[in-house]
């Protein structure tokens, strides 16, 4: 009987003194309350130590919270493919943690080359969880700058050269990894287009190219995929610092765009007091060339000057606001997931990607998919076939629990139905390394002259021979930090691949690179396919769409042109620039837009991409003959598998402006859709054109302008595989 009062006096104890702290939860911890009010909150509460301690790195990869608030320190981490491993606290160098090792997924050029959006959501989502399991809130990319050239190092990190196909797919990336409780922090805010001299180059641009070609998947990033966080870039514009530029940060992300997310300096991107504080930059990282942290820009010099009201508190606090909507939408979000690291779905994912990333482009006399009913001895030749990817290329480098390489992955596949012999071929690199992560060692001592007789001796007795090679992760290749010095292939490829053609007529030529490469021998070899680094499914993928068990449906994301000066960037030969100048001589006429002003003829044009089945595309209906201003007009179009497997089609519309104030390109990809289709099957493909798809920048007015006149729709498998067209006008 008094234990039973006791018990229930102690209950009632218990119960109001949870309602009391229930009751005086403050406002910033209390997730009922609006962000903005929460934000206000946690500010008041706050010194100016602690807001200083907020706005720039405390390590490597994380920046202070407030503890005595209980507000958790920011986590970033890289990006864009992977979870990178963990580094010491203070170093680039990995930490040797043993439970960090991440799931490798495909790289960005070959998402964009899936052109299906509900991938990228796919990725999107995996990465996150990945990010989110691993305690990282910011997740640093994806990256989205304009394959504005094939030398630059950092293409694979991006996603291609149409500002169309980059914002469709960025924004699922986005909001996939944002789902989590992480922030994705769209990189490298803006024109940071090459690698040479990427901490000092100047970029010159006019105002059309700019909001037409370079902004607009930033702009979809932030307004459609609500991205929590941008990073600044390296390079310049204006003369100013990206990650400290009015115009950039100031005038086009917070006024025009209403950006409210936290801008991130790229490492070691802040170079100038001033332009950090009222420039638009919310939070310092990488500075080099100091005394630690507390001598970054943003700390104790900023700090000094709060302190003595040269400076005004009102200018810190627009920073901390930003950074505290970070907390709240990430760390301090209590009904956010836990994420899950490395797990068998993240696998299915990162191999679905690749799959449907891996591009044919060229299939002469159907040698593929494999026929293992008559090819009984398969040999592959290249150093590709052996060599990790996941490891190199600068900040994307990453620790994979695995990664199954292509010529592992052909064998697994193959089995006893062929046997699959190997011979190197050529010898790049001695291996693989970054930050302390050495890859498989794969040196081979023999003189080129020794490994092409083996290649040749080999290939003349094989009944297919594939060829797997291309660029690497190395310097000079496709690596942060450096561009390529040329279009052609490295450590002597183009002769190796010439002797392998002589030998044998079944010659299936793969490439891995993220970027377009001079093919000279293009005419000689009846099948090329180019699959990217493809991360730890590699070997899987790629042995699935060679034998036929994936039909291929990539489709180019980028140009390859037959030789560098065709290139726009590269046409008037001042590419990277003189005394930290470039200047974007080529405008709006970026990859195919060039192309098609110019009439040159590429290699493999922008949005090629072939399949073991054909499809035939048939007239196009079209919902009316004129548009006016808030309508819509549809165009139809019905696509058919003429062939005899299931295969997955990507439609692709252009719009042409048939006369105009300002040049205009002569299309412009405005939609697309992938389709699936079983042998004789059909479908009606349906795109919705409005105004909106017809606009122009005017820079005379500042303004996207759509003139009346008359527009050719253009519908077809690739830029320049146009298979229908029609015409409307705009009233
Ligand atoms: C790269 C960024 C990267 C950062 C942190 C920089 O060098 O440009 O893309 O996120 O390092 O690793």
């Amino acid at each position: 009987m008094f234990n039973k009062k006791i018990i229930s006096f102690i209950a009632l104890q218990l119960f109001l003194t949870t309602l009391v702290a229930q009751r005086s939860l403050p406002v910033y911890l209390d997730d009922a309350q609006p962000i903005e009010k929460r934000v206000e909150d946690a500010l008041s509460r706050m010194t100016l130590e602690e807001k200083v301690k907020m706005v720039h790195a405390q390590s490597k990869f994380s920046s202070a919270g407030v503890p005595r608030l209980g507000i958790p320190e920011n986590w970033m981490c890289d990006g864009p493919h992977g979870i990178r491993a963990e580094v010491f606290w203070d170093e680039w160098t990995q930490a040797g943690w043993t439970n960090d090792s991440c799931t490798a997924f495909p790289v960005l050029t070959c998402l964009a080359a899936t052109w299906n959006p509900e991938m990228a959501a796919l990725y999107g989502k995996s990465i996150g969880a990945e990010a989110r399991y691993r305690n990282k809130n910011v997740l640093l990319g994806p990256g989205v700058n304009m394959y504005r050239t094939p030398l630059n190092g950092r293409n694979f990190e991006y996603m291609g050269e149409d500002p169309y196909l980059a914002s469709r797919m960025v924004v699922p990336y986005v909001q996939g990894v944002q789902e989590n409780g992480v922030a994705a922090c769209v990189k490298h805010f803006a024109l940071n287009n090459q690698e040479t001299d990427r901490h000092l180059v100047n970029v010159n641009v006019d105002d059309r190219a700019l909001y037409e070609i370079y902004l607009p998947a930033f702009k979809a990033a932030v307004i459609e995929g609500k991205a929590w966080a941008i990073m600044g870039s390296y390079n310049r514009y204006k003369g100013q610092w990206c990650s400290q530029n009015k115009y950039l940060l100031n005038d086009i992300l917070r006024n025009e765009w209403k950006f409210d997310g936290v801008v991130i300096s790229d490492w070691g991107a802040v170079n100038n007091t001033e332009h950090a504080i009222y420039h638009g930059l919310d939070m310092e990282f990488g500075t080099w060339g100091v005394d630690g942290y507390n001598q970054f820009y943003l700390a104790n010099p900023f700090l000094t000057l709060l302190k003595s009201g040269q400076v005004q508190e009102a200018e810190l606090d627009k920073k901390v606001r930003n950074i505290l909507r970070l907390a709240f939408r990430t760390t301090m979000d209590r009904n956010r997931p836990f994420g899950s690291f490395a797990s068998p779905e993240h696998s299915l994912a990162a191999r679905q990607i690749a799959e449907e990333g891996i591009v044919l482009l060229k299939n002469d006399r159907q040698i593929l998919p494999l026929n293992l009913e008559q090819t009984k001895k398969i040999l592959i030749v290249g150093e590709n076939a052996i060599k990790m990817m996941t490891i190199g290329g600068g900040s994307s480098s990453l620790k994979a629990k695995y990664e199954i390489l292509p010529l592992e992955g052909i064998r697994n596949k193959i089995g006893s139905a062929a046997s699959v012999d190997y011979a190197r071929g050529y010898v790049g690199e001695k291996t693989a390394e970054q930050d302390g992560l050495t890859a498989a060692d794969i040196i081979d001592h023999r003189s080129p002259e020794e490994l092409i007789a083996e290649a040749r001796k080999k290939a003349k007795e094989a009944d297919m021979v594939i060829f797997i090679g291309g660029l690497n992760k190395h310097e000079g290749q496709d690596s942060e930090g450096s561009d390529r010095k040329e279009l052609g292939l490295p450590y002597g490829q183009d002769n190796l691949i010439g002797e392998l053609a002589k030998a044998n007529k079944n010659l299936v030529v793969v490439i891995l690179s993220g970027n377009a490469v001079a093919m000279p021998w293009a005419n000689e070899v009846p099948a090329i396919v180019q699959t990217w680094y493809l991360g730890s499914e590699a070997g899987n993928a790629l042995a699935n769409v060679l034998t036929g068990e994936v039909n291929p449906s990539g489709k180019l994301p980028f140009t390859f042109p037959v030789k560098l000066t065709d290139v726009g960037a590269h046409a008037a030969g001042d590419f990277p620039g003189k005394d930290g100048e470039q200047v974007y001589r080529e405008s709006i006429f970026v990859g195919y837009r060039w192309f098609d002003k110019n009439k040159i003829k590429p290699l493999f044009p922008f949005g090629h991409g072939l399949s073991y089945t054909q499809f035939t595309y048939g007239k196009p209906v079209i919902s009316a003959k004129t548009l006016k201003a808030n309508e819509i007009l549809t165009v139809s179009i019905p696509v058919r598998n003429t062939g005899t497997k299931t295969g997955k089609e990507v439609v692709q519309l252009y719009i042409g402006d048939e006369k105009s104030s300002l040049p205009r390109p002569v299309k412009e990809l405005k939609a697309f859709q992938k389709i699936n289709l079983a042998p004789g099957e059909e479908k009606t493909v349906e795109f919705k054109i409005s105004v909106n798809d017809l606009q122009f920048f005017d820079d005379r007015k500042h303004e996207w302008v759509a003139e009346p006149g008359k527009f050719t729709v253009y519908i077809g498998a690739s830029s320049g595989d146009i298979r229908a067209s029609v015409g409307f006008e705009l009233k």
